[in-house]
């Protein structure tokens, strides 16, 4: 038997709201995607042709919400595992009269591969990643150079990926990768300004409470 991939995170079920309960049993029809192996059309997808953004790890969904709702001509596909996070982008998004997000929960590797055109995203958000401090677990992080090659493959020329973190181990690991990646550039000398646009995440925020600094990192496709 083929040994399992190793998972980036481990599933919570968390408190799971009525709300976001109703939200999830309601509207995920509507604006869920459900995982396949087969590739996606965007445009029918999200019923036009416009600049279509990945965020991978929404957590609650208030950043991808905010996002979204501030640039109604790019489309947002919102991928997550966490069932209550799920629920709570869904809420927000009816909350909003948001109109250009779309989720998938599911293992975001595998939506990468599996469902993600080449050539085809103008931006992936990677924000907060499970940091697993320990080093033992440090294989579980999402970004590695077999993600970093994937992802790059999928955005289009001078498509930004941008990952935050408030780890700075962490940070400095993913500068590295991301500098070694193929088809990468770098658009600053290192680590990034926080681009005024970026909102504050909520683990963001659990870090900064904690006297973490947080580190930008914005390379676009060569
Ligand atoms: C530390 S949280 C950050 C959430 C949010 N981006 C924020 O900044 O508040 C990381 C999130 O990534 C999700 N996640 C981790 N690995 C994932 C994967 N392979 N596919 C989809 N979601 C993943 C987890 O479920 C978790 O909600």
């Amino acid at each position: 038997m083929p040994h399992p991939p190793i998972r980036s995170y481990v599933l919570r079920q968390g408190r799971f709201s009525r709300g976001q309960q109703r939200a999830y049993e309601t509207l995920l029809p509507a604006l869920g995607l459900a995982y396949r192996r087969s590739a996606l059309d965007f445009p029918a997808v999200f019923g036009r042709s416009a600049p279509v953004v990945a965020e991978i790890g929404f957590g609650m969904g208030e950043t991808t919400a905010r996002i979204a709702a501030a640039n109604p001509g790019n489309d947002y596909l919102a991928i997550e595992v966490h069932t209550p996070g799920v629920g709570s982008l869904l809420k927000q998004l009816e909350a909003g009269g948001i109109a250009n997000v779309r989720i998938v929960q599911h293992d975001a590797v595998e939506v990468l591969r599996d469902m993600i055109p080449e050539s085809s995203l103008a931006a992936i958000h990677l924000f907060f990643p499970d940091p697993w401090p320990k080093k033992r677990h440090h294989k579980r992080r999402l970004l590695q150079p077999e993600f970093a090659a994937l992802a790059a493959s999928r955005l289009v020329a001078n498509g930004l990926l941008h990952v935050a973190t408030d780890w700075q181990d962490y940070a400095g690991h993913v500068l590295a990768v991301l500098s070694a990646t193929q088809g990468l550039r770098n658009t600053a000398d290192g680590f990034a300004p926080r681009p005024a646009w970026r909102p504050e995440t909520k683990f963001e925020r659990r870090g900064l409470d904690l006297g973490h600094a947080v580190w930008d990192i914005l390379f676009t496709r060569t």
